[in-house]
This record gives structure tokens, C-alpha cells and sequence, in this order.
């Protein structure tokens, strides 16, 4: 027999089995609760306040993590608290993505690009003869081959199913886009000087896309969010748990990333006014972890000694694969990873500071949720990692949180005087 559990404040109505927790019995229901550590009952950020039924007694985690106080007002934290009665909770309010500080790619206009940028992405106008004898037989993609000057099989079937009007509609003047000999698209007239890629940083805690002009690139514009796997999971490990608990997790948080990342590219098409087909070009970088969620590879043994990814090669897919809404034939890059969660935004970090280019040794330290350290010279580059998580996520430490609204940004110190700055100018 299921139970009825509500939940404030959109007061969904769930019937769940008795026994299971508020936290999964939400998620499993579709309701987003943060679960920063996973549901391990080390974080409070799953708390919930009764508003019906009767409140549980506290367990030793709720007591530890919430305090005196909280638990007498009827908090609980719901990653620990199981329902065996009808029950109605109110959910913590969800931490305002807009008072988090995420530090985006800016580049002053007219600033050089710090690398020499050459995307694989060729666009030539080609002149095809339509087919006109009925003697003659020939097809639009004959011709099509004829004058681009590649193989029937270097054409995916998708580029044919509007091949017959990109032919026509300009008499037979087309703009083929290639990248190496595979054709990616075909359109109607000249539209050589069209050409976009996206740039994405997939962090453990934020997300950034950029959308760059591939031939000189400028970048057009930018957004980043928080990553929204966060809810099942702060860090690394509590999300390979999550994904390890039951299939469709696995399925769940590879649809939540891919699902961001079509928000950020219609967010990124209107600021730009660049119609999503003629993006021919991605790369995406993330460490192991993400790298295989957003594939939907389990990452289980990942976070398991001696923490081998399942894959490490570099990889080229069609956007169609990752269901991103874009032209569908686009090159998606996943830069290689390189051993355990030194994944391919490390990769990144050393082909944008060309670390291993000069004589003199030298250091990168990528601080994230989980962090990267580079050393090293054109002779040799060695990479750790490690997890800056609960310092930055405010998860298992007494005195921090994440750079939200009222975290401290700045501190200076005049004579002897200590001035703090916090994010949004709220109390510290
Ligand atoms: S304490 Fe419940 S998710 Fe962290």
C-alpha cells in the first residue's frame, strides 16, 4: 500500500512505498532536491520542514547537521528520513542560480586569440549541374559528389533529405561545408562566411558555452549555469553513486547535461542572432567524470582504485548523437582524458597555456569542484587531481559555502585593517 507525500511549495502530491526516504521517493517523483552529498546525511542541503504528519525523531545525521534549533522547528534531513505516514514537507527554497558568481571566458574585443585557431571546418561554393535529360541517368547526389569532389559515401543520408531544394532553389549553386572528406551540409547559395563553433566547459559545479566565429574567432557570446546533475550529487563521488544506484540514473543525469546544454545553445543562437545550423563544430571538455556522463558511460569504476576511465581517446561524433539541436551532422570533439578524473579539461589547460611548449618549468592549477595541478616543460608534464569540493561547494565544512550571494570574493588589507567585499554586497 503506497503512502501520499506532499510536497511544498508546488505542492506535488506522491504516492511512494512505505519505507523509502523523502529524497528518493522526490527524485524518483521528479522533484528536484539538492542532494549536495548525495544522500549521504553530510550536508544539510536536502533539508526539509514538516508541515504535516508527524515529525520523525531525529537521526544522529539530522542532529549533527542541522543542529538543536532546526530539528525543534521540524527540519529534517530528507536523504535520511523515511516515510511510513502520510506526510507533507516544505522543501528548503533552492539556491537562486542567479546569485552564483560563474566566472564565463571574456576577452577584451580586438584582443588576439592566444591560439592560432583552425576549426577543420571548410566551406567552398560549388556549381552542380541539375539533372535535366531523362536519358541520362543521374541522381542530385551524382551530381552533388561530382562537384564537391568526394565519395557517395562521404555524404551522411541526413544531408539528402533537403538535398533536392538546396540544389534547386539557387539554380544549382550550393555552399558544401566539409570537415576533412565528410560533407556535413549542403545549402542553397553563397554562404561561405557563415561558420560557428561552440567552445564547453563541462564543470562538476557549472557549465559555460561559448559560441566563437571559426575563422577569425571572435566569440559571439557566452553563457554559463550551474551544472543541474549538481541536485543528485555536489561532487564527483556522490554522482557516480547516484548513476550506480539504479540504471535509469545513468539516463538521467546524461539527459539533464545534454538537456543545459540546448538551453545555453538557444540562449547563445538569440543573444547572437546565428541560426543553430550553422554551428558545425563543438569541443567539449570536462573531466572524466563528466565526459562520460554526457556520453552516458557508466563511470562506476572510475571512482573505484585504480580509477581507470573506460575510455581515453579523443573522439569526433555527429551532434545528431547527442541529440544537440544544432546542425545535426556538426563534429562533436571530446578532447582525450588523460588517467583517473585528469580528464580533458586538463587537456585544455595545457593547449591553452602551452605548458609543455617551453624550456622552463612551469605550473597550472586549475582550482574547481574537483581540481587539476599541471607541472612541467616541453621535456616532461606530469598532472594530479584532486577534490576542492567541500571547500568550495560548502558541503562538509563548518565555515564555507559556494560562491553565492554573501560568500567573500575579496579581502584587502589596509594597514591594519582587514576590509572584506562579498558577492552581491550581502552580510558575510
Ligand atoms: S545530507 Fe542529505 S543530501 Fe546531503
Amino acid at each position: 500500500m503506497s503512502i501520499a507525500l506532499t510536497i511544498l511549495p508546488d505542492q506535488v502530491v506522491l504516492s511512494v512505498e512505505p519505507g523509502s526516504t523523502i529524497l528518493r521517493a522526490a527524485h524518483d517523483g521528479g522533484v528536484d532536491i539538492t542532494a549536495t552529498c548525495g544522500g549521504r546525511g553530510r550536508c544539510t542541503s536536502c533539508r526539509v520542514k514538516f508541515v504535516s504528519g508527524t515529525i520523525p525523531p531525529p537521526t544522529i545525521m539530522d542532529e549533527i547537521q542541522l543542529g538543536d534549533g532546526l530539528v525543534r522547528e521540524g527540519y529534517r534531513l530528507s536523504c535520511q528520513c523515511r516515510v511510513n505516514e502520510p506526510v507533507a514537507v516544505q522543501v528548503a527554497p533552492a539556491l537562486d542560480e542567479r546569485t552564483f558568481q560563474i566566472l564565463g571566458t571574456e576577452r577584451p574585443p580586438g584582443a588576439p586569440l592566444p591560439v592560432a585557431l583552425d576549426a577543420g571546418i571548410r566551406k567552398d561554393v560549388v556549381q552542380v549541374a541539375l539533372p535535366k535529360e531523362e536519358h541520362d541517368q543521374t541522381s542530385d547526389l551524382d551530381e552533388l559528389v561530382a562537384a564537391a569532389r568526394v565519395g557517395t559515401e562521404d555524404v551522411p543520408v541526413d544531408l539528402l533529405k533537403t538535398l533536392p531544394s538546396a540544389l534547386r532553389d539557387h539554380q544549382g549553386e550550393v555552399t558544401v561545408t566539409r570537415f576533412g572528406r565528410r560533407l556535413i551540409a549542403a545549402e542553397p547559395g553563397d554562404t561561405s562566411l557563415l561558420k560557428f563553433g561552440l567552445a564547453i566547459d563541462i564543470g562538476t559545479t557549472s557549465v559555460v558555452s561559448s559560441l566563437m566565429e571559426l575563422e577569425s574567432g571572435e566569440q559571439l557570446a557566452s553563457v554559463s549555469s550551474l551544472n543541474p546533475q549538481a541536485v543528485f550529487g555536489g561532487d564527483l563521488m556522490s554522482r557516480i553513486a547516484f548513476a550506480q544506484f539504479d540504471a535509469g540514473n545513468l539516463r538521467k543525469l546524461q539527459m539533464r547535461i545534454i538537456g543545459l546544454l540546448n538551453q545555453h545553445i538557444e540562449q547563445l543562437v538569440s543573444d547572437s542572432g546565428v541560426l543553430a545550423k550553422w554551428i558545425y563544430k563543438v569541443v567539449i571538455v570536462g573531466n572524466t567524470c563528466m565526459h562520460h556522463l554526457l556520453l552516458g558511460i557508466d563511470p562506476s569504476y572510475v571512482g573505484l582504485a585504480p580509477y581507470a576511465p573506460v575510455m581515453r581517446h579523443p573522439l569526433v561524433i555527429p551532434a545528431r548523437e547527442l541529440f544537440l539541436k544544432i546542425n545535426p551532422e556538426a563534429r562533436v570533439c571530446l578532447l582525450p582524458l588523460v588517467a583517473g578524473f585528469v580528464g580533458a579539461d586538463a587537456v585544455a589547460v595545457a593547449l591553452a597555456t602551452r605548458i609543455g611548449d617551453t624550456a622552463e618549468l612551469r605550473v597550472a592549477v586549475d582550482i574547481g569542484t574537483n581540481g587539476e595541478v599541471l607541472l612541467g616543460s616541453r621535456d616532461h608534464l606530469w598532472a594530479c587531481s584532486a577534490p576542492a569540493g567541500p571547500a568550495l561547494e560548502g558541503a562538509q565544512v563548518r565555515n564555507g559555502m559556494r560562491a553565492a550571494l554573501g560568500a567573500i570574493d575579496r579581502v584587502t588589507v589596509e594597514r591594519a585593517d582587514l576590509r572584506l567585499h562579498t558577492i552581491g554586497d550581502a552580510p558575510a
